[in-house]
């Protein structure tokens, strides 16, 4: 059963939602994803939104661009948390995508990540269904020690070739 709904306005937005989709599999995590846009299927958002929690769905991740009111609008139908992802757009350098995701009024929150920052929302997805589940935090905490060996790694290098012949190798 999906535990994650990952949902999107239009299937322009899936090749940037394929990475939120991506971690949450490399995690383990149960989802589903589909399309729900807030202006085109309005009843559909409605419906989907309210019908979240009790097909077990503990977190719901919306991308949208341009007026993007899904993510809003179901945090405004549903006490499941919400993660909103602005998608990049051609137009005033995407900040009508961040700024309809993130700036909600008071009482009705969306996490909302960076630009195009699906794998984060999948990330915070994990990381609030790990709150129930020691597996899953061992998971993350797995994770994030290989984001760190990782630096490590380029720090031993940087140090060992020094910056103009690293530059060179990149
Ligand atoms: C939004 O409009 C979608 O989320 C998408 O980011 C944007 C453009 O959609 P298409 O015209 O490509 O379907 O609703």
């Amino acid at each position: 059963m999906p535990q994650v709904a990952v949902v999107m306005g239009s299937d322009s937005d899936l090749p940037v939602m394929k990475d939120c989709a991506d971690i949450l599999k490399e995690f383990g995590i149960d989802f589903e994803v589909t399309l729900v846009s807030a202006h085109r299927t309005p009843e559909r958002m409605v419906e989907y939104a309210k019908s979240a929690k009790d097909r077990g769905i503990k977190v719901i991740i919306a991308g949208a661009g341009g007026a993007a009111h899904v993510a809003g609008v179901t945090a405004a139908l549903t006490p499941v948390p919400v993660i909103g992802v602005p998608i990049k757009t051609s137009a005033v350098a995407s900040l009508d995508s961040l700024l309809s995701i993130v700036q909600m009024p008071s009482g009705i929150p969306v996490a909302t990540v960076a630009i195009n920052a699906a794998k984060n929302a999948g990330i915070l997805a994990a990381k609030i269904l790990a709150l129930s589940d020691p597996e899953l935090t061992k998971k993350l905490e797995d994770y994030q020690a290989g984001l760190n060996t990782a630096v490590m790694h380029k720090v031993d290098k940087l140090n060992k070739l020094g910056y103009e012949e690293y530059i060179k190798q990149m």
